[in-house]
């Protein structure tokens, strides 16, 4: 039986609205992107699936980060550019820490959709259909607003190409030269409160910098590091725009969702037998899947075998989201199937979803230093079991937000309510964004230097 992209409408499918009011409409906005371009194009994609290979195989590390959910409220240049800066600086941090190659992609170009906790809201009495996402409804209290809308799958495709394009001209185009993003890295370390502590790696960077350019390898002389690759993702929840964007490659006759490089199967949507497992099965892409609570491992190793099974390294990247407090527990079982299974996946972490909390005022935060507990537990667990942690998954912005508490700023209760802009969940901004990645950065340093102490101790 061959596998086509309109086969998970057969299925169960959890998160996908059911509620449009003219259905004929939603049809033909599927239709009219249908013959649109393709955002990406297969080349890419496959590049990504092997640098993803790399990751798996323990040399390269992934950083995925970007909004909890792009709006077109926030749709401008500014923002775009603020968050592709916030994740190369991290990415360079990053780069030392690991002492290997860093792949860089972004929640961003088409991060639209998403699940709901509650299909409804209640205000003072009132009940209406959830926000969404801006590719479905809008966050207005308003029946009008919360209407699912078809015209706002093509405004969710013209940003997606919008942003895209931008971000193609920043990545090639001379604005991530290895020499700015270097230069940005060196001003937080002045102005944070806390720079200090980061000042030996930021001294290693710019020594090393230093001694490339007395070699004559600069960006002047190497192009390569005047550029930079960056790919794109986002979850695949909204299945029939992901249906439109699939498209036969042809030069392998392979289809691919041409919507974004890598997609992921959210957590609440991961059932094996259900639409959006399905329809992940089908595409070619890099494929990634939230691992959380209620994950039973032998139901792990079947989704892995159903999603992957010429076992490609690089295809399934798995991106753990237990919380602090439970990722000792609900992490370890997972990893210890999959290795038993022996195969080859991508073990990331997402220290964001399992670490929400409300506050007295009413406000979704997440204590960074909860975040950073979690990432740091992830890496002692995955090498405890003899895989390789290989990544990290965060929600940020490069702007100066006030969503997650506690950070050099030492953003508190108080604070949220100043820049509190999410239009789902709370985001780092570029201050608690680049602390972790310094800390990520010192964590993995470390780890690495005891499995080498341990080595040399064994030969
Ligand atoms: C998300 O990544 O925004 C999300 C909804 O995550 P999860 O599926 O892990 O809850
Ligand atoms: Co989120």
């Amino acid at each position: 039986m061959t596998w086509t992209p309109s086969d998970w409408r057969k299925l169960p499918a959890k998160h996908i609205p059911e509620d449009y009011p003219d259905a004929a409409a939603l049809e033909a906005a599927e239709a009219r992107l249908k013959g649109y371009p393709p955002l990406v194009y297969a080349g890419e994609v496959r590049r990504l699936k092997s640098r993803l290979g790399d990751v798996a195989a323990g040399n390269a590390f992934l950083l995925q980060g970007g909004d909890c959910a792009e709006s077109f409220k926030e749709f401008h240049p500014d923002n775009i550019r603020d968050t592709f800066r916030v994740i190369l600086q991290m990415a360079v941090v990053l780069t030392f820490g690991a002492a290997k190659p860093v792949v860089k992609v972004g929640r961003i170009a088409g991060q639209f959709g998403k699940p709901r906790s509650s299909p409804v809201e209640e205000i003072d009495g009132v009940e209406l259909p959830s926000y969404r996402g801006d590719n479905i409804n809008g966050m207005g209290f308003t029946p009008e607003e919360r209407m699912p809308d078809p015209n706002r799958l093509v405004q969710a495709y013209s940003q997606s190409a919008s942003t895209l394009n931008l971000l193609r001209t920043y990545s090639q185009g001379g604005y991530a030269n290895l020499a700015n993003v270097h230069r940005w890295m060196q001003g937080f370390v002045e102005r944070s409160p806390q720079g200090a502590r980061y000042e030996k790696l930021a001294e290693q960077i710019t020594k090393s910098m230093e001694f490339m350019a007395a070699c004559g390898v600069s960006p002047a002389t190497v192009p390569q590091l005047a550029q930079t690759e960056f790919y794109t993702s986002h979850e695949a929840l909204l299945l029939g725009y992901e249906e439109a964007m699939a498209r036969v490659d042809s030069r392998t006759g392979d289809w691919y969702d041409t919507s974004a490089h890598m997609l992921w199967i959210g957590h609440r949507t991961r059932q094996l037998d259900h639409a959006h497992v399905n329809f992940l099965s089908g595409v070619k892409n890099p494929i990634g899947m939230k691992c959380g609570p209620g994950l039973k491992p032998d139901e792990l190793v079947s989704i892995i075998e159903h999603l992957n099974p010429e076992d490609e390294p690089g295809r399934l990247t798995l991106i753990a989201r237990f919380g602090a407090e439970g990722v000792a527990e609900g992490l370890p079982p997972l990893v210890r199937a999959v290795q038993k299974s022996g195969r080859t996946v991508v073990w990331s972490c997402d220290p964001m979803h399992g670490n929400t909390l409300k506050t007295g005022t009413g406000y979704k935060t997440r204590p960074l230093d909860r975040i950073l507990s979690e990432v740091k537990q992830f890496i002692d667990i995955v090498s405890a079991e003899g895989a390789y942690p290989g990544g990290v998954h965060v929600e940020m912005t490069g702007q100066n937000v006030t969503e997650c508490l506690g950070g050099a700023q030492a953003i508190s209760e108080e604070d949220l309510s100043s820049r509190y802009h999410t239009h789902c969940d709370p985001r780092l901004n570029g201050e608690q964004a680049l602390e972790l990645a310094f800390l990520l950065a010192e964590k993995i340093e470390a780890v690495a230097s005891a499995a080498g102490t341990l080595q040399r101790q064994a030969s």
